[in-house]
């Protein structure tokens, strides 16, 4: 008799246990039904008017309003995080991050290690110099002389082009790009070789000091970059880039970080 009241007790006790977790289990499933996927986005901010912090340590930017404006279009969510410049590549490869918007050029060896988005704008390299410096026009100006350039970037590889062509004697590199800035102000190197819209935003927070030498070296576009083979992703980003140019929500944001 007592055993089979136990038997019972142990029968009511499964039943409730059932309805609970399948209680708990359909909450979850209309929960996330209605969230929308978050992506973790990775970029250097010392890279005006790109992407910089503001007063409060808030990463903001040109990069930043157009990844969330494609990202309210598609229907996802964006974080984003600062990461070196040249750690970017190695943390989408390992799945720490899920997208770059970081002003990265696209570029071929690049497209080797990730997909880029469409560009979404362009730019392109510039020699920087001391403002009272007028020694400088053009690369053939660069004879001896040394250069600072951020780590990784499409600067520093157009630097070692120069050293290793004996133009330049050496290339300094450092992490942030508001210290290749400093390091030229405080006369340790000669030239800067940047993203030209980048050492144009510097120069405007503090007029007089440096000067952009010359023409434009080259032109870059910038792309968005997602995981090698990550379709998805880059299908979205670039449906939503094309519907935001469409909406004006580019121009929009264009004209808020450069005029
Ligand atoms: N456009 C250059 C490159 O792709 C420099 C980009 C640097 N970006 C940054 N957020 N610090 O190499």
């Amino acid at each position: 008799m007592k055993k089979a009241l136990s038997m019972v007790l142990i029968g009511l006790l499964l039943v409730g246990l059932v309805a609970v977790s399948g209680c708990a289990d359909s909450t979850e499933t209309e929960a996330s039904e209605n969230e929308v996927p978050v992506y973790i986005v990775g970029t250097e901010p010392t890279f005006p008017p790109f992407e910089m912090t503001d007063d409060s340590g808030a990463i903001i930017g040109f990069d930043i309003d157009l990844i969330n404006a494609i990202a309210e279009d598609q229907d996802f969510e964006v974080q984003v995080q600062s990461i070196g410049f040249d750690a970017l590549i190695p943390a989408i490869q390992s799945g720490n991050i899920d997208l770059i918007a970081s002003g990265m050029t696209i570029t071929e060896a690049r497209e080797e290690e990730i997909d880029f988005s469409e560009p979404y704008i362009e730019a392109g390299l510039a020699i920087a110099v001391a403002a009272d410096n007028d020694d400088i026009e053009s690369v053939d100006d660069l004879q001896d002389l040394v250069a600072a350039a951020q780590i990784g970037s499409t600067g520093h590889a157009k630097a070692q082009e120069l050293v290793d062509a004996g133009v330049l004697s050496e290339v300094k590199t450092f992490a942030s790009v508001d210290v290749v800035m400093m390091e030229l102000v405080n006369g340790g190197v000669d030239v800067v070789i940047n993203d030209m819209p980048v050492t144009q935003a510097y120069i405007n927070q503090q007029p007089g000091v440096i000067k952009i030498a010359g023409e434009k070296l080259e032109s870059e576009s910038y792309g968005f970059a997602v995981r090698s083979g990550n379709e998805e992703l880059l299908t979205m980003i670039n449906t939503g880039l094309q519907n935001v140019i469409e909406d004006g929500t580019y121009d929009e944001i264009q004209t808020k970080y450069f005029s």
